[in-house]
């Protein structure tokens, strides 16, 4: 092959190659998580629920580990919502959402680094908080590279039963067994519910369903740079993404009070769930 056409083909292979990588990543718009008329409720019982676990913080590293996860939820739920909502630019409503996001990582730091008076007044003012001249819409990463270490296992700490610093699920089940997100999956997915069951649990289910989605947004984003034995990047990313789809189908469900949908969005979150342990954990 002469040279010129040799470097034609390899131009045309870098571009193709540049493409095949791209589309790899090319993401369909991602959904909002919280609907609006549920945000500032949710918001403002997360600020409570980690005022509370502040108060016991300092001797309980479990109540620490779940107001410090809360509080990248918050940070997460208000991200999703300037993505979805088109409040990039200038809106308020979005810089009203990226101060809140600005706030609920200020607010995490805080956490992290044991400031815990300092933590009280942030979660106290949190649901109020005001854009300045440096609210800025644009995305964030939420996850600073030094915040990740030990971060991955407090975020996943949340989903364990409340007995052993997880969120629970509201209302609070008769048996202790089934208060968390993790042994509610599996229990949702094992059978189909009466509807009246369903209905009955449709608000605790949907947070526990929405807090499950904003913490996939978080582990998206702790995944591994290379791959690392078993474990590539991209399948990581496809599970955080498939945990963040299933539960906002759980989420709907729980809401349409659809027995099957939410036996089927169960399992398809919990199934997510053992695919990644198997390769990462
Ligand atoms: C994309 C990968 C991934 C997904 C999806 C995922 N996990 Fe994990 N999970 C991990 C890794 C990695 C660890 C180990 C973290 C560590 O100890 O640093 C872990 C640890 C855990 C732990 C133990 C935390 C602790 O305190 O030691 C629990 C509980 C858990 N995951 C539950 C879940 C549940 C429930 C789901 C689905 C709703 C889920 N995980 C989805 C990767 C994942």
């Amino acid at each position: 092959m002469s040279s010129p056409m040799r470097g034609a083909v390899i131009c045309i292979l870098a571009a193709s190659l540049a493409l095949a990588a791209r589309s790899d990543e090319a993401e369909p718009a991602l959904p909002g998580i919280l609907p609006g008329a549920a945000f500032e409720r949710v918001v403002g019982e997360a600020a409570k629920a980690i005022e509370q676990d502040l108060t016991i913080a300092e001797k309980d590293p479990q109540a620490r580990r779940r107001a410090h996860g809360t509080a990248f939820l918050v940070a997460a739920y208000a991200q999703a919502s300037i993505r979805q909502g088109n409040m990039k630019g200038d809106g308020e409503e979005g810089r009203v959402r990226a101060a809140l996001r600005d706030a609920a990582l200020k607010l995490a730091e805080a956490i992290g680094e044991n400031k815990y008076a300092e933590a009280v007044d942030l979660a106290r003012t949190l649901p109020k908080a005001k854009p300045d001249a440096a609210t800025n819409t644009a995305e964030l990463p939420l996850l600073k590279p030094d915040d990740q270490d030990g971060l991955l296992e407090d975020l996943m700490g949340l989903l364990k039963k409340r007995a052993l610093g997880g969120l629970g699920v509201k209302p609070k089940p008769a048996d202790p067994k089934h208060d968390g997100i993790e042994a509610r999956l599996d229990l949702l997915a094992d059978r189909t519910l009466p509807k009246a069951d369903i209905a009955k649990q449709a608000d605790g289910l949907a947070l526990a369903a929405y807090q499950t989605a904003a913490l996939a947004d978080l582990v998206y984003a702790t995944g591994p740079e290379k791959k690392r034995g078993a474990l590539d990047p991209k399948d990581w990313r496809r599970w955080s993404r498939a945990l963040r789809q299933a539960s906002l189908d759980l989420a709907d469900a729980a809401q349409m009070k659809d027995p099957e949908r939410v036996r089927k969005a169960a399992e398809q979150a919990a199934s997510t769930c053992k695919d990644c342990h198997k390769v990462s954990r």
